[in-house]
Order: C-alpha cells, then sequence, then structure tokens
C-alpha cells in the first residue's frame, strides 16, 4: 500500500547506517512503487556537500546494497532526483533555515536520528527552535537507547522535552524482520498452538541468535557494551516477549506493546549460576576479541547465555534459555518451543519417544518445523520414530517467501504510516534497562571474567552445562 507523499529528513545522512540501510532500503521501496514520487529524502551531516555529492554517495550506496534484479537506471536516476543535502551543525546554527526551506508544511515530515545519542538533544531542540517540526513530525531514533536504565531515562526526558510520545519511534530493527512479525501471525492467528502455549504444557524455550562476524573494526563501541547490552538488552528481549506475552486485544500500538511491557516486568532477576558469558579466541587466522577491542584486559562478553524466569501464570516453571554471540559456528537465530511428555504413554515400548519441538527460523532460511512422533514403518510391532513437519517460507510461499523486505524498510514505511506497533515505547525500554542492569551489575561487582571459546564453535563449555544441569540439551548451532 503506497504511504502518503512525506519529507524524510536523515541526520547522520552520510553514515554507515544510512548507506547500509536507509538509503538503500528507501530505494527498494521506491522501485516496488510504495513511495509516492514527489516525496523527498534530506541527508543531513556534518561534511560540506552538495546536493550532487550527495546523490553520488547513494548511488553507490545504491550499487553495493541492493540486489541487481532491483536496480533499474531509469528507477535509480528518477529516486536520486528526490534527495538532497544539506550541511548541518547539530550543535550550532549552521545550516538549519536552510534545512527549513526543504521541508514542506503540510506532507508527513519525519526526522531520522541516525547520530550518536549525545546528539539527540541538541537535534531535537533545534527542529523546534527553527520552526521545524510541528505537532505531527515523527522523529525515529536507534539503538544503543542508552546504556542502563538511568542514561535511558535521560534520554527518554531529553526527547519529551520536544515531542510526544507518539511522535517517537524507537527502533529495535529485530521488529521489523518479517520472521519476527510471523511469530505474531503464528500464534494469534492460529488455534493450534495457543492452547499449549503455557508452562503446562512447554518444558522449555531455547532463543539463539548466533553470529559468525567478529567484532572487528566496531570494537570501541561493542567493547563498552557487550552482548547483554547489544543483543539481549534490546533484540532478544523482543523475541522473549513476543513469544511470552498474552494475545493483544488487537493488533494496534499500545495493546502490543502493553502486553510486552508485562513481561519484561514479570522477569526475575537473574542468579549468577544461571550466566555463562564468553569472549571468542583467535583463531583460523583471525584474531582473537582482545586483538578487536584493543584492551588486552576486557572482561567484555563477546557471547551470552542466561536461563531466565518468567514470574507470571502462564510461564511459572517454565525456564527460557537465550544465547547470543559473535564468532560462532554458524549465523543462525531461532526460537525452539520444547513441549512436555504426554501425562501418559499407552505405548509399552515407547522406544523412540522424543519430546514435540516447535522450532521457529528467524534467519536464514526463515521457516517453520514442527517435530511430531509416528509410528515407525514396518513389521516390527509399535516403534515411534519422530519426523519434521518442515516449512520453509521460500518454499511454502514461492517468490513472495524469498523476496523477503528488509527490516529497515518496512519500519521507515511504518513511521511515515504512522504506526508504532514495530516500536519500542518508552516505557518498555526502561523495564528493559531495570532487568538488564542488576544483572550487569552483579558480575561487575563479582569482577566475573568470560570464559574463553573457539572460534567457530557453539560457544563455551559452560554454557553446555547451563543445560544440561537441568537434563536438557541446547540446539546444535547450524544454518
Ligand atoms: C545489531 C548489533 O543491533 O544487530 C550487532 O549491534 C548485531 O552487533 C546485529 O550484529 C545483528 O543484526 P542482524 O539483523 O544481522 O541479525
Amino acid at each position: 500500500i503506497p504511504v502518503d507523499v512525506f519529507d524524510l529528513v536523515v541526520f547522520g545522512g552520510t553514515g554507515d547506517l544510512a548507506q547500509r540501510k536507509i538509503i538503500p532500503g528507501l530505494y527498494r521501496r521506491y522501485w516496488g512503487g510504495h513511495i509516492p514520487p514527489e516525496s523527498n529524502i534530506i541527508g543531513a551531516a556534518r561534511s560540506e556537500l552538495d546536493d550532487m555529492g550527495y546523490r553520488a554517495l547513494a548511488r553507490e550506496a545504491i550499487a553495493e546494497y541492493v540486489s541487481e534484479d532491483k536496480r533499474d537506471p531509469e528507477v535509480i536516476e528518477a529516486f536520486l532526483a528526490r534527495l538532497s543535502y544539506v550541511a548541518i551543525d547539530a550543535k550550532g546554527t549552521d545550516g538549519w533555515d536552510v534545512l527549513k526551506t526543504r521541508v514542506r508544511k503540510g506532507t508527513v515530515q519525519a526526522f531520522y536520528f541516525s547520530v550518536a545519542p549525545s546528539l539527540f538533544g541538541d537535534l531535537a531542540e533545534r527542529l523546534h527552535l527553527h520552526e521545524i517540526a510541528n505537532a505531527e513530525s515523527r522523529i525515529v531514533v536507534e539503538k544503543p537507547f542508552g546504556r542502563d536504565l538511568e542514561s535511558a531515562k535521560a534520554l527518554n526526558a531529553v526527547l519529551a522535552q520536544h515531542f510526544t510520545e507518539a511522535q517517537i519511534y524507537r527502533i529495535d530493527h529485530y521488529l521489523g524482520k518479517e520472521t519476527v512479525q510471523n511469530l505474531m501471525a503464528v500464534r494469534f492467528a492460529n488455534i493450534l498452538f495457543e492452547p499449549l502455549w503455557k508452562s503446562e504444557y512447554v518444558d522449555h524455550v531455547q532463543i539463539t541468535v548466533a553470529e559468525t562476524v567478529s567484532v572487528d573494526g566496531r570494537g570501541s563501541y561493542y567493547d563498552r557494551a557487550g552482548a547483554m547490552r547489544d543483543m539481549v538488552q534490546n533484540h532478544m528481549m523482543q523475541l522473549l516477549c513476543l513469544i511470552a506475552m498474552e494475545p493483544p486485544y488487537h493488533f494496534d500500538p499500545d495493546a502490543v506493546r502493553d502486553e510486552k511491557l508485562k513481561v519484561i516486568r514479570a522477569l526475575d532477576p537473574v542468579l549468577p549460576d544461571d550466566i555463562v558469558r564468553g569472549q571468542y579466541q583467535a583463531g583460523n587466522g583471525q584474531g582473537g576479541y582482545l586483538e578487536h577491542c584493543e584492551d588486552p584486559a576486557s572482561k567484555t562478553e563477546s557471547y551470552i547465555a542466561l536461563k531466565v524466569h518468567i514470574s507470571n501464570w502462564r510461564w511459572k516453571g517454565t525456564p527460557f534459555y537465550l544465547r547470543t554471540g559473535k564468532r560462532l559456528r554458524a549465523r543462525t537465530s531461532e526460537i525452539a518451543i520444547t513441549f512436555r511428555e504426554p501425562p501418559h504413554s499407552i505405548f509399552d515400548d515407547a522406544e523412540g519417544w522424543r519430546e514435540n519441538v516447535l522450532v521457529i527460523r528467524l534467519q536464514p532460511n526463515e521457516g517453520m518445523n514442527l517435530k511430531v512422533m509416528i509410528k515407525e514403518p514396518g513389521p516390527g510391532g509399535m516403534r515411534l520414530t519422530q519426523v519434521p513437519l518442515d516449512m520453509s517460507f521460500a518454499e511454502a510461499l514461492g517468490e513472495s517467501g524469498t523476496d523477503i523486505p528488509d527490516a529497515y524498510e518496512r519500519l521507515i514505511m511504518d513511521v511515515i504510516r504512522g504506526n508504532q506497533t514495530l516500536f519500542m515505547r518508552g516505557d518498555e525500554v526502561e523495564a528493559a534497562w531495570g532487568w538488564t542492569d542488576p544483572i550487569i551489575e552483579g558480575w561487575e561487582k563479582r569482577g566475573d571474567k568470560p570464559m574463553p571459546y573457539d572460534a567457530g564453535s557453539s560457544g563455551p563449555e559452560d554454557a553446555l552445562m547451563l543445560m544440561h544441569r537441568d537434563g536438557r540439551r541446547w540446539r546444535e548451532i547450524r544454518e
């Protein structure tokens, strides 16, 4: 569905995110005919560029990050013609009057703060001081949204001085992933799963976000964050919420966010024994974490596994095991829900019996796999075996299953539509930090060091123990 005509200002418009995600994403939507051709995209940053220079940068970004089948020279030129650039001083006065002339009254206005959070306040203030933003304008902010509860509160407060909550779009790009949204469709558009979706029937849940990349090149940011702040507080928390939340009464921004917030508030503090942190070592010709972060004594984790309990009626007694890390065996993100044993087995010879597992593959090879028991074929009596009911979206949906829009693309269009469902509300972010802070403070106070793990492995040995001692095991990390 095409959106209304808009003017989108991208602060940090020459930055990495703009080049890798924002510009290519907007282009793909333009190519798909979803953006009205009268819309304008205005890059704003410190560099002294002109419109032509900015278009050249955008042309390169498209060449690099848009797949060839969507790169139509005529469409590219038409798209680039909608781009312009303003050199701006976020902390001063330069450029703001020019920017004012570029943003039209009466169109949808969105301001993307693709800059360091320390500039959020300056930008918000100047947008008002120069009378560029109005009560309808939207602002988009990126993670990291703070590094603890206190800084997140300060950011919320600074934005709230100039914008209402309904104008603020806090991005967690995991919510823009098609398969993440699909979690809600699977749960709430089928009758099959929801009756079993509770501790009575679910033994445990595993959430895995494994990556093969290192932190090389972004060590200075990463070393101050670590896997807990970089992935768990936001992306993994969102996945956990979508799996654990109660059905919202409607697919509506506040209805969904209210339910997610209740999950975060019901999270128990995590015990030290239920946390395993790791750091990858050098291997396969590549450096180890300590070389990538440049602090030879760093205690920051590039891997973390946690056992999490949710204290509410639905989930009491069902642990959620979370793990994420860099330089692991494969890039794969999935959620696996392991169900309990049937209350009584009618088969004396229940050999071969295994639990039902529902696996939702988020990336790559998006799909679902439900493991069910059947009779092993043959004359040997009633022997059981497990088979997968396997569905890959690409196979099931044909072309529309493979052409999955990038998360940013989807989210930017939601900003223009004014739909906040897939964005984090201020109280949600604060609650997530409220749960995260004591966990981090705990290991800092104890002086815990992360366990080393080999690059290309499944993470530290101790993480296996986290499940073994509960009589459970992690699923294998593989593509
Ligand atoms: C980012 C993190 O938010 O998400 C990165 O800062 C991480 O460290 C990335 O690599 C993972 O995103 P995706 O979409 O590749 O799974």
